[in-house]
C-alpha cells in the first residue's frame, strides 16, 4: 500500500509543481508492485494478488472511479453464502440469515453506539461485550445465541485482529464509506498501473534499497532555503530532499523509531506505539474444476450463479485439528463465481489473529510450492473445502493443484503485518490517528510528512482508498507550507463518519 500513497501524493504534487525531486520515492522493499509483478504471484498459470482484493465503499470513492476508468472489473460477488456449524454440518438457510441479520443489524448499532458514546465507554470494553449485552435482548435460544457469537468472530477477517480484542470505544474507526464492499475481479493491477503512471515516468524510483536513517535537522525558519532531508539506503547512497513523505507502513515505524535523527517528537511515538498493526493473511487454492458449482461447465447461466456457493464460513471447526486456545473460524470466497474472463476455480481463505500467526509460522521456513509446504497448508485448509458441497476425497478434480498463502507478518517491509486496527486499551485512537497524521508538527518544522494507510481520513483506516486520500492530503499539505497554491479544503475527504449520520 505504501507505494499507493508516494503514488498518489506524487501525482497531486506534480500538478501544482514542475520539480519532482520534491518527493522521496524510495520503495521500502522488494516486493513493491512497480518494480515486478512480484505483489502478483503466479499461481500455476494464474494470478493472484498477495495484497488487497477489494474496494471499500463505493460512493465517492477515488478508487472505484479509477478502477471505471482502467476498465477494472470489481463488483459485489453473485452467488450463495453458506454456513457450517462447528459439526461441519451446513446450517439450514433460515437460521443462517437470521443470525446474519442479526450480527450484521449489531455491528451497525456497534458503529452508531460507538460514535455516539464514545466518551462514556470504557477504554478496557470490548465489542464482544455489546454484542453480549445485545443477545441478552433477544429471545433467541441458547443454540442461536452461540451460532451468532460465532459468527461474530469473522468481523475479525475485517480488522485483521480477534474480535475479543476489538475496542468498543473506537469501533467507529473501522467504519467505511458506505456499506458496498466489491471485489477487485480483475486484480489491482491496472488501478496501481494508472496511480503510478506519472510517478513512472517523472520521477527516480529505486528498488531494493531500503531505508536505513533519515536525517532531518530543524528548520532555521520559514526563510531557511538551505533546509533539507537527507536519506541514506542498504546500499550506502545518500539521497537529499527539500521535503520528505514518508509512506513506511505503521508496523515498520514502530519497529524503526530509531532510523530517525533526531528522535521523532515524544507525542508522535507514542501515538505509533498506541495504534495496533493487524494480522490478516490470505491463502489461495487453485483446484482443477470449481467442484462446489452444481454445473461446473455451464457457469454463464446467471440463474445458476444465484445457486452457486460464492462465498463459505466455517464456524469454531471441532472438526479441524488446532491449538486449543485459538479461534480456528475460517471464511472463503469462491473465484469461480466471478464474471469471465476472471472466474477461477480458486478458493480465497482469509486467515486473522492467532490464527494468521499459527499459520504463516507453520510454512515460515518452507519453500513455496515445496512438498512440505503444500502438505502443511493442505492439512491446515482440507477439513473445510472437504466440507463444501459436491466434494468427493476421491476425485482428482477435488484434489487442489496450487496453494498459494502470504505472509505479511513475516516480513518486515511489511511492517510485519497487514494495516492499524484500535484494540482494547487503547485510550484516544481518534487523537492517534491525528497525531500520526500531523506528526505534531514534524513537516513544517522538520520537512518530514507522513503518509499511509494509517495516516487517513477515519472511514479510509486500514485501506487502499485511505492510502490514497492520505496521499493526496501529504501533497497538499506540502503545497500549502510552500504556498505554491490555494489548497480548497473542501475537496479533502473529512473526519465524519456514516454511523454519525443516522
Ligand atoms: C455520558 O454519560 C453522562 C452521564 O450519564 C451523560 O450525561 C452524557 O450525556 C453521556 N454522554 C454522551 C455522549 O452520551
Ligand atoms: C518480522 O519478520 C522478520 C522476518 O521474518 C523477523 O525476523 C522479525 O522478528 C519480525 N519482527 C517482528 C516484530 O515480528
Ligand atoms: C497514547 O496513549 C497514552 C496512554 O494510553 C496517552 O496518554 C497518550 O495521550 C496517547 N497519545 C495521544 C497522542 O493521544
Amino acid at each position: 500500500m505504501r507505494d499507493w500513497v508516494s503514488n498518489s501524493a506524487a501525482r497531486f504534487v506534480r500538478r501544482r509543481l514542475t520539480a519532482i525531486w520534491l518527493i522521496c520515492m524510495i520503495s521500502m522493499g522488494p516486493q513493491s508492485p512497480l518494480s515486478s509483478p512480484s505483489s502478483c504471484l503466479e499461481l500455476k498459470c494464474l494470478i493472484v494478488y498477495r495484497g488487497p482484493n477489494w474496494i471499500h465503499g463505493v460512493s465517492g470513492n477515488p478508487i472505484m472511479s479509477i478502477a471505471q476508468a482502467t476498465k477494472s472489473v470489481a463488483l459485489d460477488p453473485e452467488g450463495k453464502m453458506i454456513m457450517l456449524s462447528p459439526e461441519g454440518h451446513l446450517i439450514d438457510e433460515e437460521i443462517a440469515s437470521k443470525i446474519r441479520e442479526f450480527v450484521s443489524e449489531s455491528v451497525a448499532e456497534a458503529f452508531q453506539y460507538s460514535n455516539q458514546q464514545k466518551e462514556n465507554i470504557s477504554a478496557k470494553t470490548s465489542v464482544l461485550s455489546f454484542f453480549q449485552e445485545k443477545l441478552d435482548d433477544t429471545d433467541f435460544s441458547d443454540a442461536e445465541e452461540q451460532l451468532c457469537l460465532e459468527l461474530l468472530q469473522f468481523e475479525g477477517a475485517g480488522i485483521g485482529e480477534s474480535i475479543e480484542r476489538q475496542s468498543l470505544k473506537f469501533f467507529s474507526l473501522e467504519e467505511h464509506p458506505d456499506q458496498d464492499d466489491y471485489f477487485v475481479a480483475s486484480t489491482y493491477q491496472r488501478i496501481l498501473e494508472h496511480i503510478a503512471e506519472a510517478a513512472k515516468s517523472h520521477a527516480d524510483i529505486r528498488f531494493k534499497e531500503a531505508v536505513v536513517s533519515v536525517h532531518a535537522a530543524e528548520r532555521g525558519g520559514n526563510q531557511d532555503h538551505t533546509h533539507q532531508v537527507t536519506v541514506k539506503t542498504s546500499t550506502g547512497t545518500s539521497y537529499t530532499f527539500d521535503e520528505l513523505v514518508i509512506t513506511c507502513p505503521l508496523g515498520w515505524l514502530k519497529q524503526n523509531p530509531g532510523v530517525f535523527h533526531p528522535p521523532l517528537p515524544g507525542p508522535l511515538l507514542q501515538s505509533i506505539h498506541n495504534v495496533s498493526y493487524g494480522r490478516l493473511e490470505k491463502i489461495y487454492v487453485k483446484f482443477p474444476q470449481a467442484f462446489w458449482h452444481i454445473n461446473p461447465n455451464n457457469p454463464d447461466a446467471s440463474s445458476v450463479i444465484q445457486e452457486q456457493p460464492v462465498f463459505a464460513q466455517f464456524l469454531s471447526p471441532t472438526y479441524a485439528e488446532h491449538p486449543v486456545d485459538i479461534v480456528w473460524s475460517q471464511e472463503c470466497l469462491s473465484l469461480a463465481s466471478l464474471p469471465a474472463p476472471h472466474a477461477q476455480p480458486t478458493l480465497l481463505f482469509y486467515t486473522w489473529g492467532p490464527c494468521g500467526t499459527e499459520i504463516v509460522n507453520r510454512i515460515a521456513d518452507l519453500m513455496p510450492h515445496s512438498r512440505a509446504y503444500n502438505e502443511v497448508l493442505l492439512s491446515f485448509l482440507r477439513p473445510f473445502f472437504s466440507r463444501l458441497p459436491g466434494y468427493n476425497p476421491g476425485s482428482p478434480e477435488c484434489t487442489p493443484s496450487s496453494i498459494l498463502a502470504t505472509k505479511w507478518q513475516l516480513d518486515p517491509y511489511a511492517g510485519n503485518g497487514s494495516y492499524c486496527n484500535f484494540q482494547v486499551g487503547i485510550e484516544e485512537a481518534d487523537r492517534d490517528i491525528k497525531m500520526l497524521r500531523s506528526g505534531d508538527g514534524i513537516g513544517q518544522k522538520r520537512g518530514i510528512w507522513f503518509a499511509g494507510e494509517h495516516t487517513a481520513p477515519f472511514v479510509g483506516l486500514g485501506t487502499t482508498t485511505g492510502a490514497y486520500w492520505s496521499g493526496e492530503r501529504a501533497g497538499r499539505e506540502i503545497c500549502e507550507w510552500l504556498g505554491l497554491s490555494q489548497v480548497d479544503s473542501n475537496e479533502l475527504r473529512d473526519d465524519s463518519l456514516p454511523s454519525a449520520r443516522q
